[in-house]
Formats: structure tokens, C-alpha cells, sequence
């Protein structure tokens, strides 16, 4: 059996020692229609680095991404007890508003999903509903972005058409620079590579690499690989409970528990 993961151990307190904890997760559980989805979760997640949760098909990962930025309160039947702490801030607490936790948080899914309109409104409707008017800003913005993720070239000339003219790779490059337009503190990704081609995953692995010396990232991905690649933590999730979390080397290459090590070498999927 594996150690008990309520209790934080000297490993996540000595990882959150070594840079400044951006998000904590303290005592969360999670119940939906009853079921304990997950378990007593306890976890430091350092900023200016690349968090991967991984782990088998419905252990708890979407799930645990989604209440990061509070995405499971939209779900029927979900009960959440316990904090989550960005910056020290409780997202759970009484008088917290959900629109500037969200506003934190830039969420990159499984497909892209561009706005019904043109490439340029979509990096502009973030900053117009926080309420920039200023077309020369918003102009600013929107080149600002599409060069963050490498999509300028390819699309100045063009930036009247619609999103859904773009190839799946830029849609997805597109997305994650509309999230980044309102400035959030934070990346999520939910497997935010399944539906795209090599060439596009290694597109978008590069950007999240370069981008983490502005943000905090946590990634869901299946793929054992990827998360070697890009991630500088791993945080191993088995039936709903944190098995093990530590530098992706540790948790991949020398894993101290028994699930994990039968995981990483694909006894387990
Ligand atoms: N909205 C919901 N209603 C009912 N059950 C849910 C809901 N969301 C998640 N669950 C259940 O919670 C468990 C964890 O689901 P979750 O989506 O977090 O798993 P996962 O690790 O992301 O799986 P996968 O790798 O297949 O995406 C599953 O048993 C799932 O059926
Ligand atoms: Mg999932």
C-alpha cells in the first residue's frame, strides 16, 4: 500500500521551500453524486514551473485541474470541501468571486474551441469584457499575443477571418493566446495536445516551456513522454488520491511507490 497522502510531506514541503508555492490545496475533497472522487488532497504547487498530473483514464485528473479554477461548482452533484490557495488567497471562501478566479486562470482544453468570429476578435474579447474600449490597446494586445504564441506571422495578413479557417495546431495556439490576453496568473491544460499532430504538440510543448518563467502551469496528459518533456513536477494520481508528487525525474525514473513504479513502466493504464 502507499503512504497516506493527506499528511504534506517533508517532500512537497521541501519542494514548496525551494521556490514560492502559487497554489496550495489543502484538505480537498471532492464528492460527486456521492462518490469520493477525490481523496484529502494536499499539495504545494511552485510557480514558474510546469506541474503534470498524471495517471489512469478516471483517477480524478480533469477533476482536480477543474477545481483550480472552480469549474466543478458548474457540474450537478459536486461537493467540495477543503481550500485552494492562489497566492495565498482561498478561491473556496465565502466571498470569493468567481469571475476574477477565472480571470487568473487561462484553461487550454482537449480541442480548441475559437469564438464563432474573426482571429482578431478573439484575442480581443477577453480585454473587451474587462472592459478595454481602446481599439489602438486591444490592436496592441492582439499582436502582442499572436506573437507570444508564434501565430503572428502566419496571420497578420488575415486577421478579419474567421478563427475556424485556421489548421487544429493554430485554433489551439490561437486559444491559448486569447487566454493569455487577460493577463492571467496561471496556465491549466487538460491534455491540450491529444487532438493535434506532432509538429503542433511540439509547437505548443516549446511555448508552455518558454512561458513558465511568466506563469504557473499544471498540465493533465496520459502521455508518460510529454510529461518528461516539459514538466518539472509530477504529480502521480491513483484513485482519486495523490500518490506521489515530486521532480519529474524522481517520480518518473525512481518512483518510491509501488503504483507508481507498476504506472511509469505501463502495468498500469
Ligand atoms: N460531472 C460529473 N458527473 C459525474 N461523475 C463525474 C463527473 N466528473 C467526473 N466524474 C467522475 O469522477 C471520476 C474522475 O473523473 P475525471 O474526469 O477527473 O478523470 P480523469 O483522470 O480526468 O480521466 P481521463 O484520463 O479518462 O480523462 C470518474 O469516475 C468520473 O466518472
Ligand atoms: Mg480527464
Amino acid at each position: 500500500m502507499y503512504a497516506h497522502p493527506s499528511i504534506e510531506t517533508k517532500e512537497t514541503q521541501d519542494i514548496a521551500s525551494s521556490s514560492t508555492p502559487h497554489i496550495q490545496i489543502k484538505d480537498l475533497n471532492v464528492h460527486i453524486d456521492g462518490k469520493h472522487i477525490l481523496k484529502n488532497i494536499n499539495l504545494s504547487i511552485p510557480n514558474n514551473s510546469i506541474t503534470s498530473i498524471i495517471g489512469p483514464s478516471g483517477c480524478g485528473k480533469t477533476t482536480l485541474l477543474k477545481t483550480l479554477n472552480r469549474l466543478m461548482d458548474d457540474s450537478k452533484g459536486v461537493e467540495i470541501n477543503g481550500s485552494v490557495l492562489v497566492n495565498g488567497e482561498d478561491i473556496y471562501a465565502k466571498d470569493a468571486e468567481v469571475t476574477h478566479i477565472r480571470k487568473k486562470m487561462g484553461l487550454l482544453s482537449q480541442r480548441p474551441f475559437p469564438l464563432p468570429m474573426s482571429i482578431y476578435d478573439n484575442i480581443a474579447y477577453g480585454p473587451r469584457i474587462h472592459g478595454q474600449r481602446n481599439k489602438k490597446v486591444l490592436t496592441e494586445i492582439v499582436e502582442k499575443q499572436l506573437k507570444n504564441v508564434g501565430l503572428w506571422e502566419e496571420v497578420k495578413d488575415r486577421l478579419d477571418s474567421s478563427a475556424t479557417s485556421l489548421s487544429i495546431g493554430q485554433q489551439q495556439r490561437l486559444c491559448l493566446a486569447r487566454g493569455l490576453a487577460v493577463q492571467p496568473e496561471i496556465i491549466l491544460g487538460d491534455e491540450s495536445t491529444s487532438a493535434l499532430d506532432p509538429i503542433s504538440t511540439q509547437t505548443i510543448e516549446n511555448l508552455l516551456v518558454e512561458l513558465k518563467k511568466d506563469y504557473t502551469i499544471v498540465l493533465v496528459t496520459h502521455i508518460l513522454r510529454q510529461a518528461r518533456r516539459v514538466s518539472d513536477y509530477i504529480i502521480f494520481v491513483y484513485n482519486g488520491e495523490i500518490v506521489e508528487f515530486g521532480k519529474t525525474e524522481d517520480v518518473l525514473l525512481n518512483p518510491k511507490n509501488e503504483i507508481t513504479q507498476q504506472y511509469v513502466k505501463g502495468f498500469i493504464s
